[in-house]
Formats: structure tokens, sequence, C-alpha cells
């Protein structure tokens, strides 16, 4: 099988040759560029495409890939917002990687949760040029304050097993919540007014785009921090920028940002940034952005690459997890009417 890989980083390249070692039924070719409508060209010749989290695959690009001769797309994540999968269906069918490591993610919303409230990115650079002083350092006790936390998905529960560890009062919002987990599970208004710190756990979709907006800040406490370690687009960012510039929102925590697609994952410190809002963003010192690390664990690396191997290989010899498969008409098939058994592509 040959397979396009887009977006390749070093790391991506060491644990997928890492997990290929000794196999030659796999022949990947790695590519730096993304794949969008001016890269899909490369995909000639190659019987399936491995993609991450910023490749376009609209329905340009896919109407292409199946020109191609494409016939399956692996997704190196577990995210799928930035594929048309109305194009995909009938034609070529995607897989993706519906569980690597929720813990990588839960930890690092609670690293970064905690670095901010205790103001720890600034002591380090304080520290570092021997500035001993403790003014403007203060954060709060997190026993006993409350998080809400929207999602309580894989990802979310690893989350809130953490933060019970704290001792916080938790309270949650999903569309689909899970009674069996036990949760306090709210609606979104009580959430918005009743938490100090809100992370957000749930999927992009058309229902979750700017979950978190004008309104809904106008709800929430004075002072609320937001961590945002699962996509951009769940914050209107011009509206969490004006939160943050009226005082309302304390904090904010940005592992991924709306207009991230052609900033993350490179370096940009020779480049002007152009991008007004995120400059803004930057330069405050209640705002901490990472760049989409969350998932940056060498576990997490060695799971993904092992399942999108293994979704590969099963695919073309007719026994892949339908588990893994995501469908136009049930995305994440948990609610497939045929039950797996007979998939509607
Ligand atoms: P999951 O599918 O296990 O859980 C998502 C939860 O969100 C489910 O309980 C679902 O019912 C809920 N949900 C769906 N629609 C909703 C809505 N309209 N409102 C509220 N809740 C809703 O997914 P998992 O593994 O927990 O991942 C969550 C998200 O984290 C992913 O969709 C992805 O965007 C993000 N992520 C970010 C990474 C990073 O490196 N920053 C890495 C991996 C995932």
């Amino acid at each position: 099988m040959k397979v396009a890989f887009f977006d390749a980083k070093q790391y991506d390249i060491d644990s997928f040759n890492a997990c290929l070692s000794g196999r030659n039924d796999i022949e990947i070719t790695y590519f730096e560029t993304k794949l969008d409508e001016k890269t899909v060209s490369l995909t000639m010749g190659y019987e399936a495409i491995c993609v991450f989290v910023n490749d376009n695959l609209n329905k340009e690009v896919i109407d292409k890939l199946y020109e191609n001769g494409v016939k399956l797309i692996t997704l190196r994540c577990a995210g799928f917002d930035k594929v048309d999968l109305s194009a995909c269906f009938g034609r070529i069918h995607v897989l993706r990687v519906p569980a690597y490591s929720p813990y990588a993610v839960a930890e690092f919303a609670m690293a970064l949760l905690l670095t901010s409230n205790r103001r720890i990115h600034k002591s380090y650079m304080r520290t570092r040029e021997y500035n001993f002083a403790l003014n403007g350092l203060t954060g709060v006790d997190l026993y006993g304050k409350t998080i809400g936390v929207i999602g309580t998905g894989k990802i979310g529960q690893k989350f809130i097993n953490i933060c019970k560890g704290f001792g916080m009062n938790v309270i949650c919002y999903d569309k689909f919540p899970n009674e069996a987990l036990g949760y306090n599970y709210v609606d979104l208004d009580t959430l918005f007014r009743n938490s100090d710190f809100i992370s957000l756990h749930c999927p992009l979709t058309q229902e979750t785009k700017h979950i978190i907006n004008k309104d809904s800040i106008a709800k929430m406490k004075n002072g609320v921090m937001i961590i945002n370690t699962s996509r951009g687009q769940l914050i209107d960012t011009e509206a969490l920028l004006n939160g943050i510039l009226d005082r309302k929102v304390g904090s904010a925590c940005l592992d991924v940002y709306e207009e991230e697609a052609d900033l993350f994952f490179s370096d940009k410190s020779n480049h002007i940034m152009n991008d007004k809002i995120l400059r803004e963003l930057l330069s405050m010192p209640n705002v901490i952005v990472t760049s989409h690390q969350a998932f940056l664990t060498s576990d997490a690396l060695a799971n993904i690459a092992d399942t999108t191997i293994n979704n590969i290989k099963t695919f073309f010899d007719g026994t892949y997890n339908a588990e893994n498969e995501v469908c136009y008409h049930c995305p994440n098939m948990a609610n497939c009417k045929k039950k797996r058994k007979d998939r509607c592509f």
C-alpha cells in the first residue's frame, strides 16, 4: 500500500517509522506540506492518504482525491471537522484514531489551568532575571472552586477525575449526558453562570461553533478562566478578547485557536504577525497560548501511529474496525442505525 502522508513533522516521521520497522506491506511518502487544493495533485498514484488536524479536505480536495484513485483517508487524530464527509460519502472511506491518549489532553488542560492560576509562566520569566518579587503572582485555591466541563467524553472524563482530585466542585454539560457516570449535569446557562473555570472538551460541530460567544461570556462570573484544548472555533475569539478587555474574563488558556491553520505547528518567529487578534491576545498577561500541543506525548504519538497503520492495513484486507470509521450519516458511528454490521457506505 502506498500512502501519502501530509503535514509531516519529524516527531510524526519518527513514530510512524518506528511502527513500520520490520514490515514492508505499507510504504509511506512523507510530505511536509499540508493537503489543500494546491497540493492535492501530489496524491496521484496513492491508494491512501494520512492527514492531521489542519489539512483542508473540502469538497474540491475530496473530488480530486477520488479522481486520483484514493480509496482511504486516515486521520491521525480524533477530530474530523476539516473533512467534508458528505463529499466522501459513497466514494472514499474515512478512518480516524478515536482515542490515543485522553490522559495527554486532560493532563495538559490541567497544566494550563495551574500555570495560569498560579502565574507560573510569569515567575519562570522573573526568576531567570533574578527578580524574586511575588507581587502580581497571587492565585486562588482550586479546592472548593467550581469548574464547568463542556463535553464529558473520553477526555472530559479524565479531566473531571483530575479536577476531583483537587477537591473541585465539578458541574458538566453534554448534549448526550451519560447519567451512569454520576456527574452533576446542568444546562449550559447554569454552567456559564456558576463556574469559576470553564474547560471545553466537546467536538467542533455546527452546534458547538462559537459556544463561547458574546452572550455566553456576559452570563459568566467575573474573573472566569476559560480553557480550550478542543478546537479553536468553539470560541468566538473576538468576543473573548473583548471579554478580557472588559475585565469580565479573568484569564484564558488556549491550546487551539480559530485561525490556527496557517500558524500553528510552524516556527513563525522571524515573521511579522499579521493576525491582529492573536497579536493582542499574546500581549495580555492573563492569556496563555500554546500551539495545539495537548496531544503531544510519546505515548500518544506511539498510539496514533499504531492505530493509523492498523487502520490502513485492515482497511485493505477488509477487516477494519468500523468503530474507527466516520460516516456522513452518523459521524461517530454511535447512532449507526445499521449497527455497524451493514454500513450505509
Ligand atoms: P469524545 O467523542 O469522547 O467526547 C466528546 C463529548 O462531547 C461526548 O460526550 C459528546 O456527547 C459531547 N458532545 C457532542 N456534541 C456536543 C454538544 N453540542 N455540546 C456539548 N457536548 C457535546 O471526544 P474526546 O476524545 O473526549 O475529544 C474531545 C475533543 O478534544 C475532540 O473533538 C477534539 O476536538 C479535541 N482534541 C484536542 C486535542 C489537542 O491536542 N488539543 C487532541 C485530541 C482531541
